[in-house]
């Protein structure tokens, strides 16, 4: 098939993880005879440099002629001051926006051979595979803003409509997994909390009888996801929760490095990204883990693309690579040679196969 898919490297180690989410890509294409059109566009911290413009009119217009978006990450000290007028994370959420991509999967599986690399015990991770539904175009990153010298706000809100459509898409995937839902709110204290409880409570009820809803304060889901992972199946949760809780949650797989996303909309096309930033902490070194990155490749494949065979070879040539020990310094044993950006995207590479 032909694809065009839109590249956005970003900022930091956007662009080192992003060149080997692309080599699987191609390689992807020259195993099963596929032609990609792979097209790089400023954008981020880059794009404030090169257009004054974290999401220049270019970057935004190939995005939406695209089949799909595959984006590393952006940001960074330099555009952090608390005062600076132009952000790489404001262009992130017009993109979003502007793509409507209100539906962000996060999933999070423990590869049996990485059980030793949590910081929590081997036998509380073991197994654990769980699918976060973060809802990604609405909430508190939206909603009015205003600072001046004295105050600040951030107003936070949802509508019901906002609220059943997010539903609907976790609860269909829970259809197709183990039929558990968990919807996470915080709703002893927030107005928007209440009604996203009420209104998720009523589509299950009405529309998928066959799961099991559970609701769950987002303080007690943060303890409970690193006290017993395996009882999560399927979690919906409003935009800043489920940004804060993925992140704590990456920590049951080994690394931030490891976790891939699906950002997807109402049609076919998808924005597709690593859950971490642009770690300046390590940046220009080489050593950052690919490997959410090219699970961020094989789900555009998946789900943008429809190419099911070709994304579940990338899949498993990672499992492949971490069974054989391939491991970045974030998820190598301490005492052990840690593979580079470059050798762990290599032994992906290597172990593709075309499957039957
Ligand atoms: P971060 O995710 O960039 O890094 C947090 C920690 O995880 C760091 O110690 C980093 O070295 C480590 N880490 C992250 N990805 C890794 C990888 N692939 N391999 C190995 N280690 C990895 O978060 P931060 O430092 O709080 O934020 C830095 C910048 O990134 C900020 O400007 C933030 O806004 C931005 N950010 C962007 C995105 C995105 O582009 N989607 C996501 C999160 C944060
Ligand atoms: C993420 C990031 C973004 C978010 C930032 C960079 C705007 O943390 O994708 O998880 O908060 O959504
Ligand atoms: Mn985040």
């Amino acid at each position: 098939m032909k694809a065009r898919v839109a590249v956005l490297a970003g900022d930091g180690i956007g662009p080192e993880v992003i060149a080997e989410g692309l080599r699987c890509l191609r390689a992807i294409a020259g195993l099963f005879g596929h032609e990609f059109e792979l097209t790089l566009l400023p954008f981020g911290g880059v794009a404030i440099e090169s257009h004054a413009d974290p999401l220049p009119e270019s970057t935004l217009s190939a995005c939406l002629a695209a089949d799909a978006v595959l984006l590393g990450a952006i940001g960074g000290p330099k555009w952090s001051a608390p005062q600076a007028p132009l952000r790489p994370e404001a262009g992130l959420l017009r993109l979003r926006a502007a793509l409507g991509t209100f539906a962000n999967l996060r999933p999070v599986r423990v590869h049996a051979a990485l059980a030793d690399a949590s910081t929590l015990k081997a036998d509380v991770v073991q197994g654990v595979d769980l699918l976060f539904v973060r809802e990604l175009t609405g909430g508190i990153y939206f909603g009015d803003k205003h600072r001046d010298a004295e105050r600040a706000t951030d107003v936070c809100s949802y509508t019901a409509a906002e609220i059943e459509r997010i539903t609907r898409v976790a609860a269909r995937l829970a259809q197709s997994r183990r039929r558990r839902l968990t919807s996470i709110d915080k709703a002893n204290v927030l107005e928007t909390s209440r009604l996203w409880r009420e209104v998720c409570t009523r589509v299950v009820a009405r529309e998928f009888p066959d799961l099991t809803l559970e609701h769950m304060l987002v303080d007690a889901a943060a303890m409970h996801l690193i006290r017993a992972p395996r009882d999560f199946d399927v979690l919906v949760t409003e935009n800043m929760f489920g940004d804060i809780l993925t992140d704590e949650a990456a920590m049951l797989a080994g690394s931030l490095g490891l976790l891939p996303s699906a950002s997807l909309g109402e049609g076919r096309r998808g924005i597709y990204e690593p859950i971490h930033g642009s770690a300046p902490d390590i940046a220009g070194r080489g050593i950052a883990n690919p490997y959410g990155t090219i699970l961020s490749v094989a789900l555009l494949l998946r789900l943008s693309l429809g190419l099911d065979a070709e994304a579940g070879a990338l899949e498993q040539a990672v499992a492949a690579a971490l069974g054989d020990g391939a491991r970045t310094p974030d998820i190598a044993p301490a005492g052990t040679r840690a593979l580079s950006t470059r050798e762990a995207g290599e032994a992906v590479i290597s172990r593709l196969q075309r499957p039957g």
